[in-house]
């Protein structure tokens, strides 16, 4: 078993009507947990890791514990990506063996955005990379980028179909109203939009933000051509609060074996509803060997 590219399993996902959730990672423990439900669940999994998250750990360290779960676990893992901005950031990821990329140009004019994201697609698509690339901009916090309400826009469905052939993405990331984080209240979510996306262009789409959206609407949206539903903010959340009950019951504690247990524990009950939610069980090898 190996680390693979998203570009088969998505397609398969987009042609049989369910999605990948796509799950951020932050360390060891959670690479962990998502690859333990992973494999408890036989649902393939992708973990995402942004910029920030990747200086944090090391690319090799990240791409090693990747590869030796996968073998240990039998599953095909994918280390993704998320919200990489540059083309050198991607190339020497990939060099390392990374094989599946975003290119989030989306804060780029139109015509840049292309350009940024097809040149990366030269580059990967070379080296069995799959490449993921957002059009719209989506508002929120994520790791590193923070876009407030007035930078955030949504995808233009006339631009999308362009926008794929012009690139050769993978897969596209649509903004439609979600947003990276918790929402104060319930997102408003265009699945007019949506659909005329779905509708121009055949690849699979991308929800980010999926943190906080009703089971319903992951459901309609995955219906409408969403192949990959992206996670970060809920697992996080649940992971930190049963750590900090954990030390609530246990004031004189001190093993991170301990207390990260009960943190990948909360984490993992998330992850095991969103695999549900999207359908994931039992496809663990949809894509294929790449
Ligand atoms: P949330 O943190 O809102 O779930 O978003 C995750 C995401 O979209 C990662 O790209």
């Amino acid at each position: 078993m190996a680390i693979i590219s998203t570009k088969y399993l998505l397609a398969q996902a987009r042609k049989q009507g369910w999605a990948v959730p796509a799950f951020n990672i932050h360390n060891a423990e959670t690479i962990q947990a998502v690859l333990e439900a992973c494999r408890e669940r036989q649902s393939p999994a992708i973990l995402a890791g942004t910029p920030g998250t990747f200086r944090h750990i090391g690319c090799q360290e990240m791409l090693a514990l990747a590869a030796t779960y996968a073998t240990r676990y039998q599953l095909p893992v994918i280390l993704h990506l998320d919200h990489h901005e540059t083309f050198e950031d991607i190339a020497g990821k990939v060099d390392v063996g990374v094989r599946s990329a975003m290119i989030d140009g989306s804060h780029l004019p139109f015509e840049q955005n292309i350009q940024l994201a097809a040149r990366v697609v030269a580059y990967c698509h070379q080296r069995d990379c799959s490449v993921e690339a957002e059009l719209g901009r989506l508002g929120g916090i994520e790791d590193d980028q923070d876009v407030d309400e007035a930078q955030a826009f949504l995808t233009d469905p006339a631009q999308a179909l362009s926008f794929v052939e012009r690139t050769g993405i993978d897969s596209l990331a649509v903004a439609i109203g979600t947003a990276h984080g918790m929402y104060a209240q319930r997102p408003n979510i265009d699945f007019a939009r949506l659909q005329e996306i779905g509708a121009r262009v055949a690849i699979p789409l991308v929800l980010h933000g999926g943190s906080g959206v009703p089971d319903n609407d992951v459901r309609q949206a995955i219906g409408l051509g969403i192949a990959k539903v992206n996670v970060g903010t809920e697992l996080k959340i649940a992971f930190a609060d049963a750590v900090k009950r954990y030390f609530a019951a246990h004031p004189d504690a001190s093993d991170p074996r301990y207390y990260m247990r009960e943190g990948m524990d909360a984490m993992k009950r998330v992850i095991h509803e969103k695999i549900t939610l999207c359908g994931a069980e039992g496809r663990l090898n949809a894509g294929g060997e790449r």
